[in-house]
């Protein structure tokens, strides 16, 4: 994305402040042990209005000062460049982001304080306490210059009442992205299908997804990729994926690849043998019912209560009819029957990150979808190997998971072209499809 792209959030996001100043640190870099890091990846919020990646960063955006953005940042080092790579340092800063002043990091705590003259800021509390505690000292030193008739900030506001109301709608450039990661991720979900078989490990099927999201540009998973066979597929947040898969079980992989800040979040269910057992085939199809039904609740006004009792509804009906629980079926929707086989939420935002922020409720009550929000819409049937199920249904684990996003007319499903009939996921498995 271009930086006119990153100035325009930023003029959208003063807008939406009124007045103040907001500050944003970079994502802090998590030491995995001695002097190797975890991978880096900035933080949603500041790359959002930035498009800058580099650690020990931080943004502040002012509303009152001729100048809106400032930019603290590591200055130019070529020594460290030699290990690390190259900076942007502090003219980069100007000239490639668009900061309207640059300071090296260093400088933090001297000018932080000035920029505090202002009665509002606008900071998130909670995240990141070593700079929690600079961003405290800052605020302590414009206090102590009040008595010279300074003014310094008596409210402090949670960007997110801004800034994720903002992230929340999708702008074309930003559909366009999660349109990328939705068609690698089904790349490598068609493969995965097409390379499943008896007697190979969970792992291997991992290592196709992973190998497909970096072929195609994609530099890491959106989350942690669940891929879960057998019994393993009823395990929600199963994570080993250390299996050897045995014919005649699903798989369930649950796995999207994040494309330049967007993610996608797809789960597909498939037999690890190709064809589908005539009880896997009758929970599929209830599952697959229930999203459909769901999908079809998406639209303007709906809220994601909404969307989750289509599925409930369905699941219900099916599990009355296939004996593992008891009807009538209003009845059992009333007292959560349905509860042990289906113990999660249908949807959840989708954007930046996998578990999207924005505003689930407003004044107490659900917030109605709009056009321009993403949704995941992901029912499930999860039947433990050591419930009460007839024993046929034991061990099996469907979940299905599309990414829908909610236009004026309705809704489109993002991730359609993904295999997700029986037939059309058989024939994926046969290597037909891709
Ligand atoms: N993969 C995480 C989720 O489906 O919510
Ligand atoms: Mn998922
Ligand atoms: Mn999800």
């Amino acid at each position: 994305m271009n930086a006119q792209i990153f100035r325009e959030r930023r003029r959208r996001v003063l807008e939406a402040m009124g007045s103040g100043v907001l500050v944003i640190p970079a994502a802090p870099v998590a030491i995995r042990n001695h002097d190797v890091e975890h991978e880096y990846r900035q933080d949603s919020d500041f790359y959002y209005l930035t498009g800058f990646e580099e650690p020990e960063s931080v943004l502040v955006l002012s509303s009152e000062a001729p100048e809106a953005m400032t930019l603290f940042l590591r200055e130019r080092d070529p020594e460290r460049e030699v290990w690390d790579g190259a900076r942007a340092g502090l003219e980069g800063a100007r000239e490639t982001y668009g900061a309207d002043r640059a300071f090296a990091i260093g400088q933090l705590d001297e000018e932080l304080p000035r920029l505090f003259e202002v009665d509002r800021v606008f900071y998130a509390f909670g995240r990141d306490p070593q700079f929690e505690a600079r961003f405290f000292a800052a605020l302590g030193a414009a206090r102590r210059r009040a008595k010279t008739g300074a003014r310094f900030p008596t409210e402090i506001i949670d960007p997110g009442k801004v800034l994720h109301r903002l992230r929340l709608l999708k702008s074309g450039e930003e559909l366009q992205l999660m349109t990328r990661a939705i068609d690698i991720t089904r790349e490598a979900h068609v493969r995965a299908m097409a390379e499943a078989a008896p007697g190979k490990y969970e792992y291997e099927i991992d290592a196709v997804l992973s190998q497909v999201f970096r072929r195609r540009g994609s530099p890491r998973p959106a989350y942690g990729s669940i891929v879960g066979s057998g019994p393993n597929a009823t395990v929600l947040h199963y994570r080993s994926n250390n299996r050897q898969m045995q014919d005649g079980e699903l798989l369930l992989i649950d796995a999207g690849c994040e494309y330049e800040y967007y993610a996608s979040d797809i789960t597909r269910t498939f037999p690890v043998n190709g064809s589908f057992s005539e009880p896997q085939r009758a929970i599929y199809e209830v599952v697959l019912e229930a999203q459909l039904a769901s999908i079809r609740a998406v639209r303007p006004g709906a809220t994601l209560d909404d969307v989750h009792r289509a599925s409930v509804e369905v699941i219900t009906r099916g599990l009355v009819q296939l004996g593992l629980i008891e009807g009538p079926v209003s009845e059992a929707i009333e007292e959560l029957r349905y509860r042990p086989y289906y113990m999660h939420k249908t949807s959840h935002y989708l954007g930046m990150d996998v578990h999207d922020v924005g505003p689930y409720f407003e004044g107490g009550k659900p917030r109605p979808l709009q056009a321009g929000v993403v949704i995941t819409v992901e029912p499930g049937i999860y039947i433990a190997e050591e419930s009460a199920a007839p024993e046929a249904y034991r061990g099996i684990g469907v979940r299905i998971e599309d990414d829908v996003l909610v236009t004026d007319q309705g809704h489109r499903v993002l991730s359609a072209a993904i295999p997700k009939t029986v037939a059309d996921v058989e024939a994926a498995c046969r290597g037909e499809l891709g």
